[in-house]
């Protein structure tokens, strides 16, 4: 997807009150501590830039999934204190989303500051993208930023139906986000190679799809693989498979091989009998799996296969695992393709979600040349597909 929408820079915010939607929704541990603020750093350069430009600025975002119920587990509290330690400058907090305490706020704020309404998500028409909600935060404004880059595969109030009625601009998140995997899809240094794992053929069939037509090489590793071994007439025990899948996982094979696509799958696994951080790790070829084993991550000779394929590459993007890497024993060969990735010269793209977590947990990130801040917002970047949050915004 092609695109060129306007940015903070091409709208003069000065003496405006601009509402920015950002993606906030951070983890947290049970007692409500934030465990990686990330998102919170990723969103400083727009905010910044606004209020350095002397704008008024309304913040907003999601938190967790409350279903349109108002429930304080998803404060956006803890997030207000992170961002006013990161700025160095109170944020106060309203009590409500587009209630009185919210517009109370808004209608105060001065140029130069900053305050955030509640979680969006109390809200029931949120997620239904409801006009009445969306032009209620349009009221408190007078230009819309949105910097979500994570949130911006949904078409909600505040992520979209709010741009129907305000001039709509991109935060310098959302502009880098797409313009570094844009150029990577567009205009790819070659030879591309695309790997991608995670549990399940039909998360990916999309992204297959696309890049099969884009990349050179694309590599099938974690879960989804065993459903390609199968398909292929292999030995795969107890290993995740979608049994409705085959067909398609042999259609596949078949585009990429059309196509002169190298697709390469795993040759030997790391199996072991039941699933479990302590259970004993077993190497088996590819697709010659006993019955009582399960695949929980790729082999020695996969790793050498998959490593060599990543070290001349001129684009790499990867999403999903090799295996199970939140198992010390089963993440050997995610550690290994994160190794590989930042060892080579390639441009590297890694996907939000897990191959992010697990790229931070193994200490490769400042090796990458850009994680994305959006699990399902990347990968549907990367199928191609239109993001609702960015679409509705101002062309250039
Ligand atoms: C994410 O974490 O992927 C985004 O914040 C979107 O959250 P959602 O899947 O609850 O819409």
């Amino acid at each position: 997807m092609d695109y060129n929408k306007k940015n903070v820079e091409d709208i003069d915010v000065s003496g405006k009150k601009v509402i920015v939607r950002c993606d906030f929704n951070v983890p947290q541990d049970e007692t409500g501590r934030i465990t990686d603020d990330k998102r919170i750093v990723a969103a400083l350069p727009t905010i910044k830039y606004l209020l350095e430009h002397n704008a008024a600025v309304i913040l907003c975002s999601h938190l967790g999934r409350p279903k349109g119920e108002v429930n304080m587990k998803y404060s956006l509290a803890p997030v207000a204190e992170r961002l006013g330690e990161l700025l160095g400058k109170q944020i106060k907090l309203a009590k409500d989303v587009v209630g009185e305490d919210a517009k109370r706020l808004a209608a105060e704020v001065k140029p130069g500051e900053a305050v955030m309404l509640e979680n969006v998500r109390f809200e029931k028409g949120e997620t239904k993208n409801d006009p009445a909600l969306a032009k209620a935060f349009a009221d408190m404004a007078d230009i819309y930023v949105n910097d979500a880059f994570g949130t911006a595969h949904r078409a909600h109030a505040s992520t979209a139906g709010i741009a129907d009625y305000l001039p709509a601009v991109c935060g310098y998140l959302i502009n880098k986000e797409i313009s570094i995997m844009g150029k990577a899809l567009a205009n790819p240094a070659r030879p591309f190679v695309a790997i991608l794992g995670g549990a399940k053929v039909s998360d990916k069939i999309g992204v297959i799809n696309n890049l099969i037509e884009k990349c050179d090489t694309i590599i099938i590793g974690g879960g989804m693989a065993y459903t390609f071994m199968k398909a292929q007439g292999g030995k795969i025990g107890t290993s995740l498979c979608e049994e409705d899948k085959l067909d398609l996982a042999n259609g596949l094979v078949k585009k990429a091989e059309e196509k002169g696509v190298k697709l390469l799958l795993p040759i030997d696994n790391v199996c072991a009998d039941h699933f479990a951080a302590d259970a004993e790790p077993v190497v088996y070829g590819a697709g010659e799996l006993p019955d009582n084993m399960m695949g929980l991550d790729i082999g020695p000779k996969t790793i050498e296969l998959f490593s060599n394929a990543v070290k001349d590459a001129g684009t790499v993007v990867w999403n999903g695992p090799m295996g199970v890497f939140e198992f010390d024993a089963f993440a050997v060969g995610t550690k290994a393709v994160a190794k590989a990735i930042a060892s080579s010269n390639a441009v590297s793209i890694i996907g939000g979600g897990d191959s992010a977590a697990a790229v931070e947990k193994l200490g490769f990130a400042d090796k990458m040349t850009h994680i994305s801040t959006g699990g399902g917002a990347s990968l549907e970047f990367l199928e191609g597909l239109e993001l609702p949050g960015i679409a509705c915004l101002n062309d250039k």
